[in-house]
């Protein structure tokens, strides 16, 4: 995914867009100073059991937009008096710089917004009214919110939601999101051949049984246009190439599955094997706590006292530290003191300590957003050190000096006493 929203902290989820995200210093500060001015205003806490309350959302952005403008003013201060040095540099035979990055849209000079829409949306302006191509970037900007959310607390909820844009809205189009209709479809995971051809580049084709590397290589492939050898990196006001949006055509799924299908018979009896959709493998020393729960379970199946080659068992969370879900055997798992190395070159291990099973996840359940049964809620006391001043924001400060953040005592509070 090319998103850099969301992050959760104290239970809240809190985004802004890439454009200011990455423009503003002390962001953190920004975001704490207005969700504590605005906690009660917009009606308590952002988000509810994974679940994001999009009006509430919206009222913190758009508290976080006022501020928008100013940041964005700022920082075109600092790249004229960048670009002015730069300047007097090259004047100067300091620094050639070839390739001069043209910044078109100017954030924080007039009409920027319109700007950065027609310049960075040029392709979907073609056969859509800007408009409408706005909102649409909204809305799944406020979707990618609200899958974020869910991924983090309950799960994949769509394993085909992409956000279809390179670009971010600002802060301020964030409106009106309550009228969005955000259902999302559970879809299947790709297999891992497919998988891979979504996220490899070309260059690494190699990486991939022949026939699906071809898909990529090869100038006659049908698929074809999603490797396109090159392609437009936009520096987009960062200094360094890999700071910048690469401008790659997004991988149509349909398209992909359907040539991939066709090779199907193409692979190797190992190859398809790797293609599986497999569980998980858990290795546990046989020191672990954990391990005497498995070995009873090899146990069990040496003796013959377990057929049923779905057996599972809940694993002891006493025993795992915390961990719930279940142990398995599979034709995968078994014990033996030598294990030879599956790298060539390499010597085998001879005195082999780890013990695997399979694991499958615990039964599905909503996350429950209140502390556990028993938890001893602490008294709620302030003391001195609890409070700091409160920091100055970094696009309100307008002193010339280098202006570093106060170290972050953990734990700790802003405000005045
Ligand atoms: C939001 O809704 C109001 C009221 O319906 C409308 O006037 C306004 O144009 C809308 N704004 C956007 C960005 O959709
Ligand atoms: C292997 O990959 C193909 C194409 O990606 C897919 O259609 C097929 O279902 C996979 N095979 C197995 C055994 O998972
Ligand atoms: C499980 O451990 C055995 C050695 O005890 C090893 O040969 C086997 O490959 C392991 N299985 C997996 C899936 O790693």
């Amino acid at each position: 995914m090319i998103l850099c929203f969301s992050a959760s902290l104290l239970g809240m989820t809190f985004c802004l867009t890439c454009q200011l995200w990455k423009f503003v210093r002390g962001a953190i500060n920004l975001l704490m100073n207005i969700y504590r001015a605005e906690f009660k205003p917009m009606g308590g806490y952002l988000t509810d059991g994974g679940e994001v309350l999009l009006e509430r959302v919206e009222h913190f952005i758009q508290a976080v937009a006022i501020h928008e403008e100013q940041i964005f003013r700022k920082r075109a201060r600092i790249q004229k008096a960048y670009e002015n040095n730069e300047d007097r540099r090259r004047a100067q035979g300091e620094t050639s710089e070839e390739n001069q990055y043209v910044d078109m849209v100017k954030l924080g000079e007039p009409g920027f917004r319109e700007r950065y829409y027609a310049e960075k949306f040029r392709e979907e302006a073609e056969s859509k009214p800007i408009d409408q191509v706005q909102r649409d970037v909204v809305q799944k900007y406020a979707e990618g919110l609200c899958w974020v959310m869910r991924y983090y607390y309950q799960g994949v909820c769509s394993w085909q939601w992409f956000y279809p844009y390179h670009y971010a809205p600002f802060a301020s189009d964030l409106k009106n999101l309550t009228e969005f209709e955000i259902t999302f479809f559970l879809g299947q995971p790709f297999k891992p051949f497919d998988q891979l051809m979504g996220t490899l580049p070309a260059a690494s084709s190699n990486a991939l049984p022949k026939h699906y590397g071809d898909l990529m290589t090869d100038p006659n492939s049908p698929l074809n246009y999603f490797y396109p050898k090159d392609f437009e990196i936009d520096m987009n006001g960062k200094r360094f190439a890999w700071q910048g949006i690469a401008k790659l055509p997004f991988i149509d799924e349909r398209r992909l599955l359907a040539e991939t299908q066709k090779l199907e018979d193409t692979l190797t009896e190992e190859e398809r094997f790797r293609n599986t959709t497999m569980f998980d493998i858990i290795y546990v020393r046989e020191t672990h706590p954990l391990a005497a729960q498995i070995a009873f379970l090899y146990q069990m199946y040496s003796q013959q006292m377990i057929t049923d080659p779905s057996y599972c068992v809940p694993i002891d969370p006493a025993a795992s530290g915390g961990m719930n879900g279940f142990l398995c055997l599979s034709q995968r798992n078994w014990y033996s003191i030598s294990v030879g190395s599956p790298v060539k070159g390499f010597n085998g291990i001879t005195n082999n300590r780890v013990l695997n099973a399979t694991y499958v996840n615990p039964q599905y359940h909503k996350h429950i957003p209140e502390p556990p049964e028993g938890a001893i809620i602490p008294p709620k006391i302030l003391k001195p050190y609890d409070f700091k001043p409160f920091p100055v924001l970094w696009h309100e400060d307008n002193s010339r000096r280098q202006t570093r953040d106060r170290p972050q005592v953990h734990g700790a509070l802003t405000g005045s006493v």
